[in-house]
């Protein structure tokens, strides 16, 4: 990885309109390692949005999520590479076959190569959320082993709580990547995520790519919590 801070931070731009999201991203880009364009604002601007926000030079980690047949996943990714994002996913769930025909789409690839990582577990989901589903292994071992599978099939890294991240790194390996959504700087304030942690202990539980949303599109003063994102990253980085 090659971004100015040893941890990324990535701030998910969940909105709809184009000119918000240029304004927004331009207004803390220099705070900020890269953008996560996901569903909602993707489905909203489409690819005219997607290039605005392109052409304010920072790397996108575009958050689409695929989870379908292998054929299909591996023909969505080559629709994407010439969109050049920095990084794509795909849930781990959807199985070896479709994981490693995802990574086949990227190798094949004569233009760019993005990233692939793959979502384990979402954040927003708890051990009830396993109740709910029939699902008898903890949230925990559940997360390290899709990561080992995603690892074996190929994938760069994968997407996880910051309670798991350490665990998938002794797992996988220092240079598998951890993106970590559900970083919160007031645990008081989780919305819907349910597995959160403050960046400061992301990055000391093995965060590589910080992932922060709302606790920055809904701030009062977006520039000054990037700042203190950073400044509490960096308590432990530096
Ligand atoms: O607003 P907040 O900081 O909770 O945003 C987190 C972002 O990370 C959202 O865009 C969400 O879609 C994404 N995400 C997540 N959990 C995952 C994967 C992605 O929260 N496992």
């Amino acid at each position: 990885m090659t971004f100015k801070n040893k941890n990324a931070l990535f701030c998910a731009l969940d909105m709809r309109s184009i000119d918000q999201a240029v304004t927004f991203t331009s207004s803390i880009k220099d705070y900020i390692d890269g953008i996560k364009i996901g569903m909602e604002a993707f489905y909203s601007m489409g690819i005219d949005g997607y290039l605005r926000l392109q052409d304010l030079n920072i790397p996108i980690f575009l958050d689409l999520k695929l989870h379908d047949i292998p054929n299909t996943v591996k023909s969505a990714i080559k629709s994407l590479i010439p969109l050049n994002p920095f990084m794509i996913n795909v849930h781990i769930s959807g199985g070896a076959e479709m994981l490693r025909a995802a990574v086949g789409a990227i190798h094949e690839s004569k233009e760019s190569k993005p990233k692939l990582v793959g979502v384990t577990i979402l954040t927003s989901m708890n051990e009830y959320s396993f109740e709910e589903q029939g699902m008898k292994l903890n949230v925990q071992d559940q997360v390290i082993n899709l990561a080992t599978l995603a690892a074996d099939c190929g994938l760069d890294g994968v997407v996880c709580s910051p309670y798991e991240a350490g665990k998938v790194k002794s797992k996988c390996g220092k240079d598998f990547l951890t993106v970590v959504p559900g970083i919160r700087l007031d645990k008081t304030e989780s919305d819907d995520q349910k597995r959160t942690l403050t960046p400061y202990e992301a990055v000391r539980n093995g965060a590589d790519i910080l992932v922060v949303g709302r606790p920055l599109t809904k701030a009062n003063d977006p520039l000054e919590v990037a700042k203190i994102i950073r400044k509490n990253i960096d308590g432990y980085a530096n």
